[in-house]
């Protein structure tokens, strides 16, 4: 199966398809973490993209573009999670999956309001080490602020503060909005509700994706 997910920040895309891809024994390529993880090791491209990611802004199509390909070309089955963000991106990775005879089956769209957004963003929390995610809130860790599989003291990502959570949302409006029409003109989108708890939102998405998987 290959599947596009879609949504706001902190819709929760990232903990759904990491259980999507568990479920259904598929890869789980997130863009932001590949780029959070350059970040972290001070790589040239998370030189790059620290400033920009800070701002909440796109990192340019060019670089996004090859880091996709490069992994769509290792793999049969997979989740892009973060990707595409723009047409641009979203015609590349039609060439690219044509060439590559690896069409998308389905595009996922978990859909929330800015407000729950900004009240889930602002509770999150990861752990630095091995990438675990928590919500204060709906996800609490179980010892105080202390990852349950690793106890690594949990952190808040730089661009989890409300300004910028804010621009990621206009950005997101502005650049990932039309893609998602994109992929509506061509019967790609599932639209789940995201404002669900995140047990129903999964049950959901297993019982839409079982029944495609037949
Ligand atoms: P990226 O990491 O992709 O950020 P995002 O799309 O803004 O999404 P998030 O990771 O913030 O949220 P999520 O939807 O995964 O939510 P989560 O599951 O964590 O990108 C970061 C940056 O990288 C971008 O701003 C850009 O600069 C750059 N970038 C990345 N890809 C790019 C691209 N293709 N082109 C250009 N630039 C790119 O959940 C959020 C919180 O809510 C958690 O605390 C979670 O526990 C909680 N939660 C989840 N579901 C629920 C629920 N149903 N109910 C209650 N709480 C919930």
């Amino acid at each position: 199966m290959r599947l596009l997910f879609f949504g706001p920040p902190g819709a929760g895309k990232g903990t759904q398809a990491k259980m999507v891809a568990k479920e259904f024994d598929i890869v789980h390529i997130s863009t932001g973490d590949i780029l959070r993880d350059a970040v972290s090791k001070g790589t040239e491209l998370g030189k790059k993209a620290k400033a920009i990611m800070d701002r909440g802004e796109l990192v340019s199509d060019e670089i996004m573009n090859n880091l996709v390909k490069e992994k769509l070309q290792e793999l049969d089955s997979f989740i892009l999670d973060g990707y595409p963000r723009t047409l641009d991106q979203a015609k590349f990775l039609d060439g690219a999956t044509k060439d590559l005879k690896k069409e998308i089956d389905a595009a996922v769209l978990i859909d929330v309001s800015e407000e729950e957004i900004v009240k889930r963003i602002s509770n999150r929390r990861v752990c630095p080490n091995c990438g675990k995610v928590y919500n204060l809130i709906t996800l609490k860790p179980k010892e105080d602020e202390k990852c349950d599989v690793c106890g690594t003291k949990l952190i808040q990502r730089d661009d989890d503060k409300e300004e910028v959570v804010r621009e990621r949302y206009k950005v997101y409006k502005k650049n990932t909005e039309p893609v998602i029409e994109y992929y509506r003109k061509n019967n790609k989108i599932i639209t789940i509700d995201g404002a669900q708890n995140v047990e129903d939102v999964t049950k959901e998405l297993f019982n839409i994706l079982r029944s495609f998987n037949k």
